[in-house]
């Protein structure tokens, strides 16, 4: 298996174009946007795109979808159970300034524990809930290697103080689906450095004995989605009343 991977958009996601090196098929990973590079790194290494895979309904993991798919034809393919998410995935674009592009139709909507398969390659779905509900990374088991979304990050996990989170599905999908993988598994995050399990097992400092308990009782005072919405809508509504007065 060939894994090449770029830091595209606005947040630095990691976009990740893996190939089956039997028929150069390949599949796509969070197409975040610079659309361009990512078109240039396929074309240089002769693969055939496929499969479009978003790992989570959030703006900055889909800005080039559209445009992949176009120009590939590749089925995009998100998690069911970020399907509510997506719906607002049209606000997310405009609240982001991400202007003339459009999010991509989805095709097909993966289940956990679900293969998708081009060419050798075949990965598993693991939902991943916490950052959004229904995030999901995607593992070979094969290859000892998960792409992991906002999930899990070197030295860090995703951001579960957004609109839609949730701290005690994330401190599930840490426990039960991440760190019950082999130490030697490759993780990919959706920003940042590349790790491994065991690496993250042993320095990852949201993963300390304690550190949950206080992060679990700093929660008690956090605002819930709706009030998170309102703050980030309320604004931008009485700026449009004022401009057009
Ligand atoms: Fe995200």
């Amino acid at each position: 298996m060939i894994l090449d991977y770029l830091k595209v958009g606005p947040l630095d996601v990691n976009c990740s174009i893996l190939v089956c090196p039997n028929s150069n098929e390949a599949i796509v990973i969070d197409p975040g946007g610079n659309e361009e590079d990512i078109l240039a790194r396929i074309a240089a290494l002769d693969a055939r795109v496929k499969l479009i895979l978003i790992t989570h309904s959030h703006f900055d993991h889909v800005i080039a979808g559209a445009r992949l798919k176009k120009e590939t034809g590749a089925p995009v393919c998100l998690p069911k159970k970020d399907r509510g998410v997506w719906r607002l995935m049209g606000l997310q674009f405009k609240l982001a300034k991400i202007e003339g592009k459009k999010p991509p139709h989805i095709d097909r909507f993966l289940k956990e524990g679900e293969k998708v398969s081009v060419g050798s390659l075949s990965l598993e779905v693991i939902h991943t809930p916490g950052h959004s509900p229904g995030g999901c990374a995607f593992y070979m088991k094969d290859e000892n290697l998960i792409f992991a979304g906002d999930s899990l990050y070197r030295d860090s996990v995703g951001n579960w103080q957004v609109p839609f989170g949730n701290f005690e599905d994330l401190v599930r999908t840490l426990h039960d689906k991440f760190m019950t993988l082999p130490d030697n598994t490759r993780v990919i995050p959706g920003h940042g450095e590349e790790t491994t399990i065991g690496r993250e097992r042993e320095h990852n400092p949201f993963l300390k004995p304690g550190r949950i308990e206080e992060l679990r009782e700093a929660e008690r005072t956090r605002p819930g989605t709706f009030r998170m919405l309102l703050a980030m809508l309320l604004p931008k509504f009485f700026s449009l009343k004022s401009a057009k007065k």
